[in-house]
């Protein structure tokens, strides 16, 4: 097999050759983590400063050294950077930039630091950065939702269990269901990100270090709030790619899932909502067909992003302390489930900003289905004093009269109910229509409208205060 050339190698003193063709195919990672040149460059810059200050190299090198790392960061940003291969990866690429740039000086910022401590420290500033904006993305989720809720407060639509229809809520309450979920994924991303932060610069491969460095200092510059406690921890621990997976793949569920509704929703079969035409596609063939193509994406992109999660958990699951090269495979999983995740996060709210509700069709289906056959028992046990389970059977029966007669439950005759019991009143009527039915849910959490306007209120405070 062809030899790639023994090239700029970092350890070219041990070695005779350079490695085959094969090997630096399945070692090199710069073709993705080149994604952490500004954390690598703001790492090794903190470095240099800190290194400077404990007196371990001069201040003319430090200067030089972050002189020469400014250059390759504008030179990476205008796009004129030449990532190597044969370099392997972020960190070996812009230090033999930084050698071509500024000479000697640039094998001194490699004291007391090593590639371990160093892709752990760029790889969770890059997660913690990412996750900041996840966080935003999903309060601008809620946002819509609570516009929505606000909007349809009184408008009714099934309640389903199994996807039978089961008793009437309102649509602003079914939103608000989202909306507690989405606080649920917003305060597990908070979490991790608060749980992330702590800087594992400074120890270096695995043990530390004999130079009189000072980690504190490198984890303030870097925007942590103190320095990783145990050097092996701190090269080998994932805990943070995995916090943010898991967050992400409860988030994403949570959208697949409303996704899934969307879908159901927006079928002419069900007609509850209309998608704006920026947010469905159309058919090559079928000229009447409007398809919900971007609910249906969310719904899928959750698989991968769940993938990932299970990805990195069987990456680590038999890892040795401390670093192993397996980790350099934590990177793309992470990368493509945030990419995901954000632009699922994206196309939910245009889905939900844009789309109308039907609230006729809405709410003859609400009707459909008998129901609000739980109201004429609750009527029974409150009017009648019966015990619940005879005012469930009395009930069943009553709705067999009316399948029967293939006719809603409010449309059967007085003479007709009281076929069945004959304590039944007139004033059962009260209680049989849909709006009579989730005004009188007002027990704390319930579907009642006032109940959902009190709701909208408490979430746009609490929106508010996300800023
Ligand atoms: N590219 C490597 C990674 O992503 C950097 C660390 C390499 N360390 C080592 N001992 N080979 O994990």
């Amino acid at each position: 097999m062809s030899k790639a050339g023994s090239g700029n190698r970092m350890w070219g003193g041990r070695f005779a050759t350079g490695p085959d063709a094969v090997m630096e195919e399945i070692n090199a990672s710069i073709d993705f983590d080149r994604k952490l040149y500004a954390q690598d460059i703001a790492g090794s810059m903190a470095h240099a400063r800190m290194l400077t200050k404990q007196g371990i190299i001069s201040k003319q090198d430090a200067k030089q050294i972050c002189a020469g790392l400014d250059t390759i960061l504008s030179e990476i940003e205008a796009g004129k950077f030449e990532f190597s291969r044969a370099l392997e990866d972020i960190h070996m690429n812009i230090e033999a930039r930084l050698k071509k740039l500024i000479g000697e000086p640039a094998g001194r910022l490699h004291t007391a630091r090593s590639r371990n401590d160093q892709v752990a420290t760029d790889f969770r500033l890059w997660v913690k950065q990412m996750m900041t904006g996840l966080s935003a993305s999903v309060s601008s989720l809620m946002k819509v939702l609570v516009e929505k809720a606000d909007n349809h407060a009184d408008t009714i639509m099934p309640g389903f269990t199994h996807l039978q229809s089961a008793q009437p809520v309102t649509f602003g309450h079914h939103c608000l269901a989202y909306v507690e979920m989405l606080a649920r994924d917003k305060s597990r991303v908070d979490d991790a990100i608060k749980r992330m932060d702590e800087c594992p610069l400074g120890a270096a491969a695995l043990a530390g270090t004999g130079f009189a460095i000072d980690r504190e200092m490198v984890a303030k510059e870097l925007g942590f709030s103190k320095p990783t406690r145990n050097s092996l921890d701190s090269v080998s621990d994932r805990d943070f790619a995995l916090d943010m997976l898991s967050a992400a793949s409860i988030c994403a569920t949570h959208l697949s899932r409303l996704a899934e509704e969307i879908v159901i929703w927006s079928t002419p079969q069900f007609n509850f909502i209309t998608l704006s035409d920026a947010f469905s596609t159309g058919s090559s063939i079928m000229p009447q067909k409007k398809n919900p193509d971007a609910a249906e994406l969310i719904r899928a992109k959750t698989g991968r992003i769940n993938g990932s999660l299970v990805g990195l958990l069987t990456v680590l699951k038999g890892l040795p302390l401390s670093y192993s090269k397996d980790m350099q495979e934590d990177k793309e999983a992470v990368f493509d489930a945030v990419t995901s995740l954000e632009v699922c996060l994206a196309a939910m709210t245009g889905l939900i900003s844009d789309m109308r509700i039907n609230a006729d069709a809405m709410h003859k289906a609400a009707g459909s289905g008998h129901a609000t056959a739980t109201d004429l028992a609750d009527w029974l046990v409150r009017e009648l004093n019966m015990p619940f389970r005879e005012a469930h059977h009395v009930t069943g029966r009553v709705v067999a009269l009316a399948e029967k007669h293939a006719c809603s439950l409010e449309d059967l005759t007085l003479d007709q109910m009281q076929s069945v019991h004959d304590g039944i009143t007139n004033a059962v009527y009260d209680v049989l229509s849909v709006e009579k039915s989730v005004a009188s849910r007002t027990s704390f959490g319930g579907t009642a409208p006032k109940n959902v306007r009190k709701q909208v209120r408490y979430w746009q405070r609490q929106i508010a205060k996300m800023g």
